[in-house]
């Protein structure tokens, strides 16, 4: 058996959690929208169409934000489509399907409010620019008396949408993207969209497209000379990142959260760059807004074109995945919580159906993927303030990152004083946790849920839909300030302490 011995002070403070690190994202993808969240038919749906089992599983998570309408799939994309009586078909070049615009902005505003979230939207810079950015604010914020805020108003909508967080376009740098610019062209073009868009609504918060993976040869360079042009008008910068297991090297692929932080401390070096030359106030901090596993449809998509190209709602990325993939996204959440000082908005990449926690069947049921778990534990006990974790653990050797520790943490003090520790153990063995929580007097476990599977490969079916769920875990001690607790080998566990 290991030990490993983890320090908490409640003085020793990384900062304030913002609730919207534990965010979603849903794009007009596959069967995120069309068979997933609406589903007119279905048993469950609502007067709009909309999934009432999804929403309840959706509402579950307490996703505070979700990422919409792209993705890619922005980038082509014409918001008058999808809005108002006439809604046309188009061809999306980004996932080679027909968009049929059969739900579109207000359908997703009330979708969100009956799933207790709110928007985030982003806006097309590929294919359009800062006016047509200019006008969908004035359309959603505006209360009216205008071309587009009027429009709304027609279209069934008399109060503004009023949405409060936006993104300058997705992913600009990929050379895949509809509109792909150059670093120079795209901070000029997200600095006149921001300039109009805040002059509609000043109130509004905005992110700019960071490079699309810490892997591009854009990195870095990119989010200097986009800084440089924009840095006063926008609030954050985006950073993405999907992890694979395709080489079957599971210590590695578990370990992916060192080269995530590597990545989280090398774009807030940049921010802070741009800052010192500018000599600026204000900081930048960072939206981390698409994450998680993506390998395992890969294949089964290239076959989906093959027999169906521009067909409708095609089951693309529909990954299943397994308990190593729930633990793996478990440590990113650790991640996000030890830079909650910086990393202020992350999405989980996506919602339903595409790379998902959350898969339906057509005309039958909900389930939830492995993977639903950890966000789920951390969006319910991972706010407050986040702690500084002094660990001492022992380390394991993996081909890709070296020598890591087998131990990912993190704390959280929530609002009734009472402390939430996050733990993923990597390594195949049985750790013993003893937390040394010096200036909270004696605490007590209130409970130990723990998620863990024998076999890493198991996955959640419609038929097995609860194969790899949390359980109760084994507990520990607790003496006074002193806590310990066994975390079984490949687990994860949230420990939560109160006085
Ligand atoms: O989430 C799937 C795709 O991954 C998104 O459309 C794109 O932004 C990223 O490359």
């Amino acid at each position: 058996m290991k030990q490993a011995k983890l320090i908490l002070d409640r003085d020793y403070r990384i900062g304030e959690i913002d609730p919207r690190l534990y965010g979603s994202f849903l794009e007009h993808l596959g069967r995120a929208i069309y068979g997933g969240i609406w589903e007119p038919g279905h048993p469950t749906a609502d007067e709009e169409g909309f999934r009432t089992d999804v929403i309840e599983m959706v509402k579950r998570l307490q996703l505070p934000v979700v990422r919409y309408p792209g993705g890619n799939f922005v980038s082509g994309f014409n918001w008058e489509d999808s809005v108002g009586p006439d809604r046309p078909k188009r061809l999306d070049l980004a996932w080679k399907t027909t968009e049929p615009n059969e739900v579109g902005l207000h359908e997703f505003c009330s979708w969100c409010q009956k799933a207790g979230t709110s928007p985030m939207y982003a806006v097309n810079l590929g294919t359009r620019g800062p006016e047509n950015a200019r006008d969908i604010v004035e359309y959603c914020n505006h209360p009216g008396g205008t071309l587009y805020s009027d429009r709304r108003i027609a279209n069934g909508k008399k109060e503004p949408l009023d949405i409060r967080l936006w993104c300058l376009g997705n992913e600009m740098d990929g050379p895949w993207q509809m509109g792909h610019k150059e670093a120079h062209e795209y901070g000029r073009t997200a600095a006149e969209a921001a300039k109009l868009m805040k002059g509609v609504d000043p109130g509004i918060e905005l992110v700019v497209c960071g490079s699309s993976g810490y892997g591009m040869s854009t990195f870095g360079a990119w989010e200097w000379e986009v800084l440089n042009e924009c840095y006063d008008r926008v609030d954050y910068i985006s950073l993405h990142s999907y992890w694979s297991n395709a080489a079957g090297d599971s210590p590695s692929f578990l370990a992916n959260t060192v080269g995530m932080e590597d990545f989280i401390r090398s774009v807030i070096a940049v921010c802070d760059a741009v800052r010192g030359r500018k000599h600026a106030k204000k900081k930048i901090n960072l939206s981390f807004d698409e994450w998680n596993v993506w390998y395992h449809s890969r294949e089964q998509d290239r076959e989906v074109w093959k027999r169906d190209k521009w067909g409708r709602a095609l089951p693309l990325l529909e990954d299943v995945y397994n308990f190593e993939d729930a633990l793996l996204c478990g440590g990113v959440l650790t991640a996000f919580m030890r830079h909650a000082d910086r990393v202020k908005i992350a999405c989980m990449a996506q919602l339903v159906n595409v790379i998902a926690p959350i898969m339906t069947r057509p005309s039958g049921a909900c389930w939830a993927q492995t993977t639903y778990w950890p966000l789920l534990h951390a969006s319910r006990f991972g706010r407050g303030q986040s702690l500084l974790p002094l660990l001492d653990s022992p380390k394991y050797e993996c081909g890709q990152w070296g020598s890591v520790d087998i131990l990912e943490t993190a704390a959280v003090l929530d609002e009734k004083g009472g402390v939430n520790l996050f733990c993923l153990n990597r390594g195949d063995e049985d750790c013993l946790l003893e937390a040394d929580l010096r200036s909270f007097g004696a605490m007590h476990i209130l409970e130990h849920i723990l998620l863990h599977h024998d076999d890493p490969k198991a996955v959640n079916t419609a038929e097995n839909p609860m194969n790899v769920a949390p359980q109760a875990g084994p507990g520990g001690k607790a003496d006074g300030g002193r806590i310990s607790v066994m975390l079984p080998g490949m687990s994860w566990s949230v420990i939560r302490l109160a006085g």
